[in-house]
């Protein structure tokens, strides 16, 4: 890892409109992200994880309105490029792959063929130099027998194949960015462990760096350097992953460490964090994570926590962290 950061972003807000009120999705959330970092983004279903990064890359529906104060991507401020150059930047800079490949990669069309589709776009290569690189990009992702599998169709690779074939397809463009939102979700455990792996032999051999959504803690721990921990929207805590992991200080975060099973070991019963996460059109004042939070005083339910540094690139937004005496408190 270099150390010196790739992206940063300040103020990240996602809003739906409906019937003249504002629904906040994403609600200012910033996070920087280092060369050759890998950032777990984790949260519960429907805590705007998807919006987020769909955000960063520009691919939602115009009824949605993004905003932030600053996003820096490889030394330069992008928030206020135009849709063409931002195109640009997205055919080149950074790559998304999904859950689900099947929905995003052309089942009509020869795997090998998508991918040179986009090299000669991003890279200005002949068809021949590209197909030559596509079956490379296919050799670099674990498929093998790669100059025959360029040859296939979507339909005759298995999941993890299909998931290699659109990581291929990504970094097709060379990018310096893959944000991957749940790639593995779909897959047994077994091929599961092959996709981290190859993420993160990617990270080594390219510097890439990733963004990382998944709902497994388990998988964080194991492939991420950070983490970034989203509730309603909002960025309770981010920081190193050990530090947030061993010893979370936001009730939320120590609320899921405390649902992992790993964590619950010698346990009769999984614990749960009790209740629903607010939806976007009834979110509750002060503090999103107030009516669920154990810890939950007066000034929570009246005032949203700001994020504050706990230690070195460690940010928590509550007002009774866990771990502080209470007269050191963060108070706003
Ligand atoms: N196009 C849209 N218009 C309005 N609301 C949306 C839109 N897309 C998503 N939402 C809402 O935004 C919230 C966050 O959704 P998002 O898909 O980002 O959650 P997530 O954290 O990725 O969840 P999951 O873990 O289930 O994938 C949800 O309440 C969802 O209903
Ligand atoms: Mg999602």
């Amino acid at each position: 890892m270099s150390g010196s950061i790739l992206l940063e972003v300040e103020g990240l807000t996602v809003a739906a409109h409906v019937g003249g009120a504002e629904r906040r999705i994403v609600d200012e959330l910033s996070f920087t992200l280092g060369r050759g970092e890998i950032l777990g983004l984790v949260g519960e279903s429907g805590s705007g994880k998807t919006v987020a990064c769909r955000a960063l890359m520009r691919l939602l529906p115009e009824t949605l309105a993004i905003e932030a104060r600053r996003v820096r991507f490889d030394g330069a401020e992008i928030g206020g490029l135009a849709e063409p150059d931002f195109a640009k930047l997205r055919g080149r800079g950074m790559g998304m792959i999904f859950q689900n490949p099947s929905s995003h990669l052309d089942p009509v069309m020869r795997i090998g063929a998508q991918i040179a589709e986009t090299v000669r776009h991003s890279k200005g290569l002949s068809r021949r130099e590209a197909d030559g690189e596509a079956v490379e990009l296919l050799r670099q992702v674990g498929i093998p027998d790669p100059k025959q599998r360029a040859k296939a169709y979507l339909h005759e690779f298995s999941g993890g194949m299909r998931q290699r074939a659109m990581i291929a397809v990504a970094l097709a463009s060379d990018p310096k960015l893959l944000i991957a939102d749940e790639p593995t979700t779909a897959l047994d455990v077994t091929v599961q462990a092959q996709i981290l792996r190859l993420l993160q032999d990617l990270r080594d051999r390219r510097g890439l760096s990733i963004i990382f959504v998944t709902h497994d803690l388990g998988v964080v721990s194991q492939l991420c350097d950070g983490i970034a921990v989203l509730y309603a929207g909002r960025l309770c805590e981010s920081g190193p992953k050990r530090e947030v992991l061993l010893a979370p200080r936001h009730p939320y975060s120590a609320g899921l460490v405390a649902c992992q099973p790993a964590s619950s070991a010698g346990l009769r019963r999984l614990r749960t964090i009790e209740g629903q996460p607010p939806s976007p059109g009834a979110m509750p004042p002060g503090c999103r994570f107030h009516p669920r939070c154990p810890s939950a005083a007066e000034d929570c339910r009246s005032a949203q926590p700001p994020l504050a540094a706990f230690g070195p690139a460690h940010d928590v937004a509550c007002f009774h962290p866990a771990g502080l005496s209470a007269a050191a408190e963060i108070r706003p």
